[in-house]
């Protein structure tokens, strides 16, 4: 029975550690969390001559959309999601109906906490479910691995941002009080236990909004892919520490970066396996050490934020996400409370449809 009123949410993410190594073939620790975008989609009753139309409202910004569902077009911020969506959902098969659909937010965008993964995937959940049985997608309608990278074909080639699948990911495969330890060169996800005890991990704005198709994002993704040419692998996960030594600046950094990266990502799993969070705090600032000084994506803004949560007394403080502005990530022991400007985060469920 196809439905005529549903609702589907998508969370944002924290990574915990493993920062830009998602498009190296590397490895992160992400989790979903409570935050996120609610898409409310009914079944239209507009009917164009043209055919079934698709009308969009950002409540949060009090903006609209309408377009052909035959016909999404380029267009730009928000919209450009939405169209995206549409054109990829149709050209990969799902059955698709004219649809009103109010989008609601919590997750501040250019937060580095991914507004734009919680948007894609709750868009997926909503509209593949409009237009199959109305039902959750698992086993179903939707295939979750495919729907992350569908949403990724979205940023890659509707909003123009070369983007990794980590945030898609983690949207689509959260869970409470868990961890996902991804391997992007085989996709396999394995579940750790992210019991905090106690332990806080709180996002401080560092008052700088970024944004992945402007940032220089798309400059260091290129920046590994000529690393890769020089070295003749198809991803840094292939490149030894000797080679990468060999490669002249800044690739040697860039890369070198990433290499540190996926060691730290599985010393975090063993420190979370072991419930050492003194450990996991080293890490994160060894983190944020590297891409500080080794793929350079860091702003003022954020080292004033970092140092801010070290005054306040943090185990550990990284930028969380693409970098240039955004979140940064706090680690706080159970006697120590964090600054009250701070929003905590908790491993949360990943995306699914709700009553509504
Ligand atoms: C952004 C991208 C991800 C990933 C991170 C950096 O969040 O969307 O794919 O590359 O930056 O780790």
């Amino acid at each position: 029975m196809p439905a005529e009123r549903l609702c589907a949410f998508g969370p944002g993410r924290v990574n915990l550690i493993g920062e830009h190594t998602d498009y190296n073939g590397g490895l992160a620790l992400p989790f979903a969390i409570a935050e996120g975008v609610t898409v409310q989609a009914e079944a239209s009753t507009t009917h164009s001559p043209l055919g079934d139309v698709i009308e969009a409202y950002a409540c949060d910004l009090d903006e609209s959309d309408d377009f052909l569902l035959a016909d999404p077009r380029p267009a730009e911020g928000w919209r450009a999601f939405v169209r995206g969506v549409v054109a990829e959902l149709g050209r990969a098969g799902y059955p698709l109906r004219g649809a009103n659909l109010q989008i609601r937010g919590e997750v501040p965008q250019g937060s580095g906490l991914s507004s734009s993964a919680a948007l894609e995937v709750a868009l997926c959940l909503a509209l593949a479910a409009l237009g199959g049985d109305g039902k959750e997608g698992v086993g179903g309608v939707l295939d979750r691995m495919e729907i992350a990278q569908l949403c990724s074909r979205v940023e890659n080639d509707w909003v123009g941002a070369h983007t990794g699948l980590l945030d898609q990911l983690a949207s689509l495969y959260g869970a409470p009080d868990t961890a996902l330890c991804i391997d992007f060169s085989t996709l396999d996800i394995e579940p750790v236990p992210l019991l905090l005890d106690g332990w806080r991990l709180v996002i401080l704005d560092s008052g700088e909004v970024h944004a992945h198709a402007s940032s220089g994002y798309n400059e260091r993704r290129s920046e590994c892919a000529k690393a890769c040419e020089l070295l003749g692998v198809d991803s840094l996960r292939q490149a030894s520490p000797a080679a990468v030594a060999q490669l002249p600046e800044p690739l040697q950094k860039r890369a070198s970066h990433v290499l540190g990266e996926n060691d730290r990502v599985r010393e975090a799993v063993a420190a979370l396996r072991s419930s050492d969070f003194p450990t996991l705090g080293g890490l994160l600032d060894a983190s944020h050490e590297s891409l500080r000084d080794r793929y350079q994506i860091s702003t003022p803004a954020v080292e004033a934020t970092v140092q801010r949560l070290h005054r306040a007394g943090a185990s550990g403080a990284r930028l969380v996400g693409g970098g240039f502005g955004g979140g940064v990530l706090g680690l706080f022991a159970p006697d120590v409370p964090p600054p009250p400007d701070t929003l905590e985060v908790r491993p949360g469920p990943g995306a699914h449809l709700i009553e509504g």
